[in-house]
C-alpha cells in the first residue's frame, strides 16, 4: 500500500524579481501562498482561488499565469515577478505605475496587481495594442470597483496603438 505522507515540505528555489529565493513548500502548496506567507509578497492578492478573477496574476518565465492555480513546487527554477518587482529600482513607479496613477485607473486596488502583472506582459512585447488587443488581455480579471474604462486608458496611454510620439 502506497504511504500518503502529508505534511511532507520540499525544498523549492527560484528567483523572484531577480532575487535568489530558498525554501520549503508541501507539495499542495499554492504559488500564490508561498509568495504571500512564506516570502511575504503580499503585493500579490487573492481573491476568488479558483483562477477566475486574476488578482494573484503574476508572471512565471514572462508569462502570466494565476498563482492560485499553481502550485509552488512548479516554479523551481523559474524566473517569478511580482507586482514589488514592477516599479524602478529607486522605488519610482514604471510606466504602466504611472499612468494609472495619473489616470485614477486604481480605487481599492484590489485587482490592481494582477492588472498590471498583464499589462506587463503585453508591455515586454515592445510593441503597440489596439484597445480590442488590451480589453482582450484584460477579460479575465475582475475589478470589483467596476474602474475599467480608466485600466484600459491607463494602458493605452503606454502602449496603445495611437500613443506613441513621432518626431514630426
Ligand atoms: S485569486 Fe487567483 S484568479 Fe482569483
Ligand atoms: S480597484 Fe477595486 S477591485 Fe479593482
Amino acid at each position: 500500500m502506497t504511504k500518503i505522507d502529508r505534511g511532507v515540505r520540499y525544498p523549492v528555489s527560484f528567483r523572484l524579481n531577480g532575487e535568489s529565493v530558498h525554501g520549503y513548500a508541501e507539495n499542495r502548496l499554492l504559488l500564490s501562498d508561498f509568495l504571500r506567507h512564506e516570502v511575504g509578497a503580499t503585493g500579490t492578492h487573492v481573491g476568488c482561488e479558483h483562477g477566475i478573477c486574476g488578482a494573484c496574476t503574476v508572471l512565471v518565465n514572462g508569462l502570466p499565469v494565476r498563482s492560485c492555480l499553481m502550485l509552488a513546487v512548479q516554479v523551481e527554477d523559474c524566473d517569478v515577478q511580482t507586482i514589488e518587482g514592477l516599479a524602478f529600482a529607486d522605488g519610482s513607479f514604471n510606466e504602466l505605475q504611472s499612468a494609472f496613477n495619473q489616470r485614477f485607473a486604481a480605487q481599492c486596488g484590489y485587482c490592481t496587481p494582477g492588472i498590471l502583472m498583464t499589462l506587463q506582459h503585453l508591455k515586454n512585447q515592445n510593441r503597440d495594442f489596439s484597445e480590442e488587443e488590451i480589453r482582450d488581455a484584460l477579460g479575465g480579471h475582475i475589478c470589483r470597483c467596476t474602474g475599467y474604462r480608466e485600466i484600459i486608458d491607463a494602458a493605452m496611454d503606454v502602449m496603445g496603438a495611437d500613443s506613441r510620439q513621432t518626431d514630426d
